[in-house]
């Protein structure tokens, strides 16, 4: 874990408008001043990401909500009793002054208090909210240890944070206050029945005109190597009609298979959503780098524990199944 000096110094660069890596409980982030538009035009550009997608602004505590959004609803106050800090984003009305960068060009500003002690220690100490997305180029896996961050961004970071192997794996909820109606725009480790429960009142699922949906991109949070996803009934029928060209391949499941066959390398998930969460993108992140031709990913169960897990493997996938002639 980073220590006193290293925080002061990721302090520093902050200041000096420089991009740091920084621990959160979900996922590494690429940390900036939000109040400083040179550095957050130096996140989208480290990125490869358009400006037309916003960020979430990290802070300290609940105290500091006012001083980014307009209006803070009872719901937001209610949620962040229940879940802050933690991996939770609302999305609130912003306040006038704040960075059309940050935003989007939208009215709205995601706000988050994350728990990781690096970036509450971080936090307090900046005093002021701290821009950050996942530290992956666009389009990749969010980076879930600091060595990953520097795989993704290295060169571009004045310096990266220490703070182990994040506990949640994903990125946060989203959910989205700034309309009459509670949108979730990402789901996450705290799930829509959680939300409810607190906001005793239904959560809408995205829609069309949500504005900019979390993972709009064809791919998103995928890995280099091609993603397939097939349902657990189709796992022997697909075994079977392999083609030669298709391996070696990677095949995640959540139950140990009933026979072996040469050229597939079989990785065993977890059957706990929260453990298969804190997984799979470290587990993605090292397949591809051991040359797999494909790989392949069981479904997981349509249950609001796995949704976050459905989403993303949803996103990472490609459309189509090996041995398929109108694959991409
Ligand atoms: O767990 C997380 O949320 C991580 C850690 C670092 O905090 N951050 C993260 O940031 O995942 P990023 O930028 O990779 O994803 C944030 C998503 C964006 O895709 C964006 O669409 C959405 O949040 N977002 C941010 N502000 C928004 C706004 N005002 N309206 C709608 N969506 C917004
Ligand atoms: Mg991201």
């Amino acid at each position: 874990m980073a220590n006193q000096t290293q925080i002061k110094k990721a302090l520093e660069c902050l200041v000096a408008g420089d991009l740091i890596g920084l621990p959160t409980e979900t996922v590494y982030g690429l940390g900036a001043d939000a109040r400083n538009p040179a550095a957050l035009t130096q996140v989208f550009l480290a990125k490869g990401r358009p400006f037309t997608h916003p960020l979430i602004v990290h802070l300290a505590s609940t105290k500091q909500l006012c001083e980014w959004a307009r209006e803070v609803p009872e719901e937001a106050t209610l949620l962040a009793k229940a879940f802050w800090p933690g991996p939770l984003t609302l999305i609130l009305k912003k306040q006038p002054w704040v960075s059309e960068l940050l935003t989007g060009g939208q009215d709205t500003v995601g706000l988050r208090i994350p728990a990781h002690p690096v970036a509450q220690a971080l936090l307090q100490a900046f005093g002021s909210g701290i821009a950050a997305p996942s530290a992956n180029r666009f389009t990749h896996l969010s980076p879930t240890t600091a060595q990953a961050v520097h795989d993704e961004l290295g060169s571009k970071v004045a310096c990266i944070l220490e703070g182990g192997r994040c506990e949640v794996g994903l990125e946060s909820t989203i959910l989205d206050l700034s309309s009459s109606q509670p949108t979730l725009l990402r789901p996450g480790l705290i799930t829509t029945p959680q939300l409810e429960a607190i906001l005793k009142k239904t959560i809408h699922p995205r829609h069309e005109q949500s504005p900019r949906v979390p993972g709009m991109a064809p791919v998103h949070y995928a890995p280099e190597t091609q993603l397939f996803l097939i349902s657990s009934q189709e796992l022997h029928s697909f075994l079977d009609s392999l083609h030669p060209q298709d391996l070696p391949l990677a095949f995640l499941t959540r139950q140990r298979p009933s026979f072996e066959r040469e050229g597939v390398h079989w990785i065993l998930m977890s059957e706990q959503p929260q453990q298969y969460a804190h997984d799979l993108y470290l587990t993605l992140r090292s397949l591809d780098q051991q040359g797999f031709k494909k790989i392949i990913v069981e479904a997981v169960p349509l249950d609001p524990d796995w949704d976050a897990i459905h989403d993303r493997l949803q996103k990472a996938a490609i459309k189509h199944h090996p041995g398929d002639p109108h694959q991409p």
